[in-house]
């Protein structure tokens, strides 16, 4: 049955919320699992969706996954490591599972997973993998919707920039790729996110030598083998920026706990434009207040250390209530604005041209349905119902599990009113009717 949220808004966020592992690095890093036989223990790993996704394709990869038997723990042992494609019917649900390619391949010569399709952020190709994969040595081709790969990395030197910046994901699939084979392997324009450090601090603690991981050149030497080993996830970031935007937009005061301050050197420059006061309490705790409404501020979306894409939407609603104009570009998906349709339902004023956004503030908000179109735009509009009049559903709540871990509950801790409920979708009700 579909769950949707019902929150009641105009609570005033106040008290401290704690910061979940980060998905985008656990996603990969469960992958990398599949690096080495034997047992791998992943610590803070946030119980997401995704998270469970990605255990049932280990799953059929021949690896068994334990989940949260503590919390945050997901313990993978890989059992059996004949099987060297990863089912369609899985791969297709969640892009981050094409990270299994650099992991099988390294370790089993051969990969086979499905090519994934355009997304609601839009098109969103794999040929950057394919060309780092390619240049270090590897035979890689298309057929029949999947992309299969074979051979041993022997090591090259890979440009890895796109037209958008360098690829995330491409980054940790060639990385993982090099890590068992011979030769020296250079990732020029590698992706910096803090998620691909973790994974190469992950890598190397199976006794892997990459060097510059969370830099624009990453070194990677080849080894003969790996080891299973136990490891810990870094905060999610952008768990972190939705709550600085969730306590702003409710005018809040909220301490965030569990966090890095220092990898939200963006969002935190966001804040002081807008007149949002923030400190860092700790290496670990960050306070955000809001007392007066916000200035707008001008946003552009950029590969980190810049502004990140995922935390567009969460602040774009933070926007639509701020004092004047701001202009939001998005330089990683030009089409990810999906949501503003959503967003006018709740009275936003926003105007949207190509790849930019111009959202007039305005005072209040109102209430109404809507529904998540992806993730991050869930998120977005469950912060415009904590402050929006009267009452906001925001249905198709899927996407939010995907990426927030237990949201409506540390949204509830944070004194919002906002409720989890299963509906009969409109079609079945009729059903349903028709047969009483
Ligand atoms: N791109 C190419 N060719 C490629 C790969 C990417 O042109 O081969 C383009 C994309 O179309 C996009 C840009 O490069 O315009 C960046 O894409 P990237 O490959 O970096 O994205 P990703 O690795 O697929 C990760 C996150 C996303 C996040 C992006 C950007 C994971 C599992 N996903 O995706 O997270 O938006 O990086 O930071 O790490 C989310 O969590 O909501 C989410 C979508």
């Amino acid at each position: 049955m579909p769950t949707k949220y019902v929150i009641a808004g105009g609570q005033r966020l106040a008290g401290n919320v704690p910061i979940s592992g980060s998905k985008n690095a656990a996603l990969p890093m469960m992958a990398a699992a599949l690096l080495a036989r034997g047992t791998t223990i992943l610590r803070n790993v946030p119980d997401l969706s995704d998270v469970h996704l990605m255990a049932e394709i280990l799953e059929t990869l021949g690896c068994r996954v334990t989940l949260f038997p503590q919390p945050g723990v997901v313990v993978m042992d890989v059992v059996d490591e004949s099987n060297v494609a990863a089912p369609y019917e899985l791969v297709s649900e969640m892009r981050a599972s094409f990270c299994v390619l650099g992991p099988l391949l390294a370790r089993r010569g051969e990969a086979h997973v499905s090519q994934p399709g355009g997304c609601t952020l839009g098109e969103r190709p794999v040929d950057l993998h394919v060309k780092g994969i390619a240049a270090i040595g590897c035979e890689v081709k298309f057929e029949r919707g999947n992309v299969i790969a074979r051979g041993r990395a022997h090591g090259g030197h890979i440009y890895l920039g796109g037209p958008m910046g360098p690829s995330v994901t491409g980054t940790a699939n060639v990385m993982c790729a090099a890590v068992l084979g011979k030769g020296v392997t250079i990732i020029d324009q590698a992706a910096c996110e803090p998620e691909i450090a973790n994974l190469a601090d992950m890598l190397n603690a199976m006794g892997a030598r990459v060097s510059g991981g969370g830099t624009g050149r990453v070194v990677v030497e080849g080894v003969d083998a790996l080891h299973p080993v136990s490891f810990e996830v870094i905060p999610d970031r952008i768990e972190c920026g939705t709550f600085v935007a969730a306590a702003a937009i409710t005018r809040g005061d909220v301490t965030i706990e569990r966090c890095n301050p220092d990898v939200m050197a963006a969002v935190l420059d966001k804040l002081d434009e807008m007149r949002i006061g923030w400190e860092r309490r700790d290496a670990t705790t960050l306070r955000v207040w809001c007392d007066k409404r916000p200035r707008a501020a001008d946003l552009t979306t950029l590969p980190y250390p810049g502004f990140p894409t995922d935390l567009q939407s969460p602040f774009m609603s933070l926007l639509c209530t701020a004092e004047g104009y701001a202009l939001v570009e998005e330089k990683i998906y030009p089409d990810r604005f999906m949501h503003v349709p959503e967003y006018r339902r709740l009275g936003a004023e926003i105007r949207k041209q190509f790849s930019t956004a111009i959202i007039t503030g305005v005072e209040r908000l109102q209430g109404a349905p809507v529904a998540a179109t992806d993730l991050r735009a869930g998120s977005g509009l469950v912060l415009m119902g904590l402050t929006a009049q009267g009452e906001t559903q925001v249905l198709k709540i899927e996407h939010i599990d995907r990426g927030y871990e237990n949201f409506h509950g540390k949204l509830s801790a944070l004194g919002s009113v906002i409720k989890r409920v299963d509906y009969f979708p409109a079609r079945r009700r009729t059903d349903a009717r028709a047969a009483a």
